[in-house]
């Protein structure tokens, strides 16, 4: 099977400027990944490098079966134990990475900007992925989410009604994803959040922005959950946890108001109890772990795609 014409850059820092049909092909070739058609030869005697300064589960360990899915030699960089703590720069830890032979790097990094700061000294022929960047852009992140979200609803988005509900202002799935939305034509994308918790820098634009989560839930086809950014968070943005919950978590009662097969989603990790109780994270209607299966899926497209391409 041959990787389909993407016209991906030559890096994959955001999703903002990627064209419909570049969207399209990747989902397709990441769904037919899903369904276990992959040549374990793709990436033969390439070195891919997962370069991450902040802490990850799910993005980390996706990348790494996605590469040694498709025959990549994967090494893991963790900078909690590497001379980063000695006060090595990321740019020269990736540069000595790359001396070695790595060829493509997976990068997650705290600030904004930080991923394409890097793409910038690359030599020709090294390729990179924003595995998360600041509050800017998580991708691969989108582009699980349009994967789950096509599987359980088809590809046609027009029709879709998508609530978004949580911290967007600190959340790079969210504006992932809402690019990736708009981009698939959504037909109605809701935020809701705390005024607090949303952002007025145009990230929400085109989008039926409330803060009554009854009201915005009202026959939506699915509800993506966005865990709250503690770590990114000043403080006072929310009177307390129990206040978010009960303003803002999805409860069982209130999913009854959205279709009666809504999707409920949510990046991970999850902040049980605050933003979505254990019945609804569980349960029937949750696709949670199913966005982690095809993560691993959407990374071997995004991987074949630019160390092949
Ligand atoms: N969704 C996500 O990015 O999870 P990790 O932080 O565990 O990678």
């Amino acid at each position: 099977m041959n990787a389909p014409h993407t016209h991906l850059p030559r890096h994959l820092l955001t999703l903002q400027d990627l064209e419909r049909g570049t969207l399209d092909a990747l989902l397709v070739r990441a769904q037919a990944f899903a369904e276990g058609h992959y040549d374990r030869r793709s990436l033969d005697g390439i070195a891919v490098c997962t370069l991450f300064f902040e802490p990850s589960t799910r993005t980390r360990m996706s990348f790494t079966l996605a590469a040694q899915r498709l025959g990549a030699d994967v090494i893991n960089f963790d900078a909690s134990t590497s001379s980063t703590r000695k006060g090595e720069t990321a740019l020269d830890t990736l540069k000595n990475l790359e001396a070695m032979g790595v060829r493509g790097f997976v990068v997650r990094h705290h600030e904004d900007g930080a991923v394409a700061a890097l793409a910038q000294h690359v030599e020709d022929g090294t390729v990179l992925v924003n595995a998360g960047d600041g509050r800017s852009a998580h991708p691969t992140q989108g582009l699980l989410d349009m994967l789950t979200l096509r599987q359980a609803k088809g590809a046609d988005f027009s029709k879709l009604k998508v609530l978004m509900v949580g911290d967007v202002k600190h959340s790079r799935v969210a504006r992932s994803d809402l690019q990736a939305l708009r981009t698939l034509g959504t037909g109605d994308i809701r935020v809701c959040g705390p005024a607090s918790l949303l952002p007025d820098d145009g990230t929400l634009q085109g989008c039926n922005v409330s803060h009554d989560l009854d009201a915005a839930l009202e026959g939506v086809d699915a509800v993506m959950m966005l865990r709250l950014q503690r770590e990114r968070m000043e403080e006072g943005l929310i009177a307390s946890l129990d206040d978010y919950h009960r303003d803002f978590g999805l409860t069982s009662t209130r999913l009854k108001r959205a279709a009666s097969d809504a999707a409920v989603m949510h990046p991970g990790p999850i902040n049980r109890g605050v933003e979505i109780t254990d019945e609804v994270a569980d349960g029937p209607q949750s696709l949670i772990l199913r966005q982690v299966s095809n993560g691993v899926a959407v990374r071997m497209a995004v991987l074949e795609a630019l160390l092949r391409g």
